[in-house]
C-alpha cells in the first residue's frame, strides 16, 4: 500500500433521511490527478469533507500514506497534509489576499501556537506564488480580485500549509472562465511537480481528459468503478452514462423550425466601454444564445437588459413598446427576468427552504391578501422539483443542505416559477451533472414556445447546443449573429475568441 496516498474502504456517512456515502471506498494514488465524478447528490463533496474533518463517518477505515488513522476534526486533517479548497471558498471580501491566506493557517493552530510567525507565512505564500503561472497582487482585498485570483488565493490557503500531501479541489472551474481554467490547470501541474496528490470534482467531462490521470465514478454514495482518463477508451458519452447508470441520448432538445411573433429587442444599445451598439431581435419559439468570454462585456449587458445597469444609448423594446427600465422591478414588471448565474452570490437565501428560495420572486402574487399561501407555495414548488428532478424533493428542506448542483436547480426552478414574458438565463448550469443540463435544456425549450428566452454564457458549445441563433460578442461589440444552423461551432468559438480574427 506504499505507493497509495490515500486508501478509504467502506465508508458510510447518514444525514437525517439520506445515505450520503454507502459503504464507498476510494484510492488515491502518489503524485496522481484523481477526477471524481458523479451526478449531482452522488456524495462527492460528503466524501471530501469526510477527509477534511467536517463529516464525521458512521463506519469504515482511512488510511493516509499507507498508516491507518482517525480523521476526527479538521485540524487533524491539516496535521495529515491534507489541503482542500472547498465548492464555493468562504472568503472574507474585505481582508486582503495574504489575510485571506493565512486564515486556514490560523484556524489550524488555534490554541497550538498562538503566536503566529507572519513573515514565514508571507515568505511561503509567495515561494508558492512564483510557480504559479499569474501574479496576484496579495496585498488587494479579496473583492478586488477576479475570480481566478480568488481561486489562487484559495489554493495558496491550502499550500501554505506545512507538509501538503493531498490536495482536494471541488469544482474548481465552475467560476472560471475558459481562460482562466487553462491558468488553473497550469497551477495543477506544477502543484502535481511538488509530489502532491490531487483529487479533482468536476461535472465538466472534458477537463476530465484534460487534467486527470484516472477517475472514479460515484453513484448513489458509492464508488461503481475507476477508470484510466484515456480519451481513446472513453468518449464524453461513455462517462456520462457511467454517471447515470443509463443510456445517455443528446442532452439538446431539437432545434425550433420556425420562430414566432417578436416580443423583445435592443437596439444600439452601449454602455461605457462594456459594451457598444449591441441591437438583438428576441421572438417567441426561438431561443437566442449570447456567447462571450468573461469580460466580454456579456455581465454588463445582462444587467442592462434587467434595468440593473442603464444604458447610456439605445432602446429596449418589450412587445412593440419602448420602455426605459431603471431598476430591476421595473424589468420585473415589464415580464422581464434574469436567472442569474451565480447562485452564492445572487440567486438564494441560504437559512431558507427550497419553496420559499423558488416562490421568492413571486410572493405578492401567491395570495390575492399578500400574504403567502402555503398550498399553493407548495404544489408550485413541488411541480418544480419533478420537473428539475431536485433531490431530496422536499420543498420544506432547507436550501443549504442540498448539494451544490441541486442549490443550482432549485435557482433555475424561482426562475420558471415567474411566469414572466422574457426570460434571462445567465450560465444556466454551472455546477449541474449531465443528466440535470438535459433537463434544464429542455425546460428552457418548452419556455420558449411562448417567451422570449436568451441563454447567456462563456460556454460556447453549450450556447450553440442549445439555441436557435447565436450570437457572439467580442471586446463589448456583436461579431457574429446568426442562426446555429449556418455556423459551426469552431467557427462561433473562434468570433468569441478573437473576434473573427485567426489569430488565436
Ligand atoms: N449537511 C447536510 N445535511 C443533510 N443532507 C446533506 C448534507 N450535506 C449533503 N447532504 C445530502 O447528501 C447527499 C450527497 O450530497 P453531496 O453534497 O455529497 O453531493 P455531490 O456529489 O457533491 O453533488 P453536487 O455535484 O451537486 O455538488 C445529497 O443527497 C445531499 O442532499
Ligand atoms: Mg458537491
Amino acid at each position: 500500500m506504499q505507493h497509495l496516498s490515500l486508501k478509504m474502504s467502506n465508508i458510510t456517512k447518514k444525514f437525517p433521511g439520506v445515505l450520503a456515502l454507502d459503504n464507498a471506498d476510494f484510492e488515491l494514488a502518489k503524485g496522481e490527478v484523481h477526477a471524481l465524478l458523479g451526478i449531482n447528490g452522488a456524495g462527492k463533496s460528503t466524501l471530501i469533507k469526510v477527509l477534511a474533518g467536517i463529516n464525521s463517518i458512521d463506519s469504515g477505515q482511512i488510511w493516509v500514506d499507507g498508516v491507518e488513522t482517525v480523521i476526527d476534526g479538521t485540524r487533524r486533517s491539516k496535521e495529515l497534509g491534507i489541503a482542500t479548497v472547498y465548492q464555493a471558498p468562504e472568503m472574507i471580501p474585505s481582508f486582503s489576499g495574504y489575510e485571506n491566506v493565512f486564515l486556514g493557517v490560523e484556524s489550524s493552530k488555534r490554541g497550538l501556537f498562538p503566536f503566529i510567525n507572519r513573515k514565514a507565512l508571507r515568505k511561503k505564500a509567495n515561494e508558492v506564488l512564483e510557480e504559479f503561472p499569474i501574479d496576484i497582487d496579495l496585498d488587494k482585498p479579496i473583492s478586488d480580485l477576479a475570480p481566478i485570483e480568488r481561486e489562487g488565493v484559495a489554493i495558496l490557503r491550502a499550500l501554505v500549509l506545512e507538509n501538503i500531501s493531498i490536495l482536494i479541489l471541488d469544482e474548481p472551474t465552475s467560476i472560471l472562465s475558459h481562460r482562466e481554467a487553462e491558468t488553473l490547470f497550469e497551477m495543477i501541474a506544477a502543484m502535481k511537480g511538488r509530489g502532491v496528490s490531487i483529487i479533482y470534482i468536476t461535472h465538466n467531462l472534458e477537463e476530465v481528459f484534460i487534467v486527470s490521470d484516472r477517475f472514479t465514478v460515484f453513484r448513489n454514495g458509492r464508488n461503481v468503478g475507476t477508470y484510466e482518463s484515456d480519451r481513446s477508451n472513453y468518449s464524453h458519452n461513455d462517462v456520462a452514462e457511467l454517471m447515470l447508470g443509463d443510456k445517455m441520448t443528446s442532452i439538446y432538445p431539437d432545434k425550433s423550425e420556425t420562430i414566432g411573433d417578436p416580443l423583445f429587442s435592443i437596439r444600439e444599445l452601449s454602455h461605457g466601454t462594456d459594451f457598444q451598439n449591441v441591437s438583438i431581435k428576441f421572438h417567441e419559439r426561438e431561443i437566442v444564445g449570447v456567447f462571450g468570454l468573461v469580460g466580454s462585456g456579456i455581465d454588463e449587458l445582462c444587467k442592462t437588459m434587467f434595468g440593473d445597469l442603464r444604458p447610456d444609448a439605445g432602446q429596449i423594446t418589450v412587445k412593440g413598446k419602448d420602455v426605459a427600465l431603471k431598476s430591476c422591478a421595473d424589468a420585473i414588471n415589464e415580464g422581464i427576468f434574469l436567472v442569474p448565474g451565480d447562485r452564492h452570490a445572487e440567486g438564494y437565501i441560504s437559512d431558507e427552504s427550497v419553496a420559499f428560495n423558488v416562490t421568492l420572486s413571486k410572493l405578492p402574487g401567491i395570495s390575492k391578501f399578500g400574504f403567502v399561501n402555503r398550498k399553493t407555495e407548495k404544489n408550485a414548488t413541488l411541480k418544480l422539483i419533478d420537473k428539475l428532478k431536485i433531490a431530496p424533493g422536499d420543498p420544506y428542506g432547507n436550501i443549504s443542505k442540498l448539494s451544490g448542483g441541486n442549490q443550482q436547480k432549485a435557482v433555475m426552478a424561482k426562475g420558471f416559477y415567474t411566469e414572466s414574458d422574457i426570460y434571462i438565463f445567465q450560465e444556466p448550469t454551472v455546477g449541474v451533472d449531465v443528466g440535470a443540463k438535459a433537463l434544464i435544456y429542455r425546460a428552457i425549450r418548452d419556455l420558449s414556445e411562448t417567451c422570449a428566452t436568451m441563454v447567456i454564457s462563456s460556454d460556447c458549445e453549450e450556447v450553440y447546443g442549445i439555441a436557435d441563433r447565436i450570437v457572439v460578442i467580442f471586446e463589448g461589440k456583436v461579431v457574429l449573429n446568426a442562426k446555429t444552423s449556418e455556423v459551426s461551432l469552431d467557427d462561433a468559438l473562434v468570433h468569441g475568441l478573437a473576434g473573427g480574427h485567426d489569430n488565436v
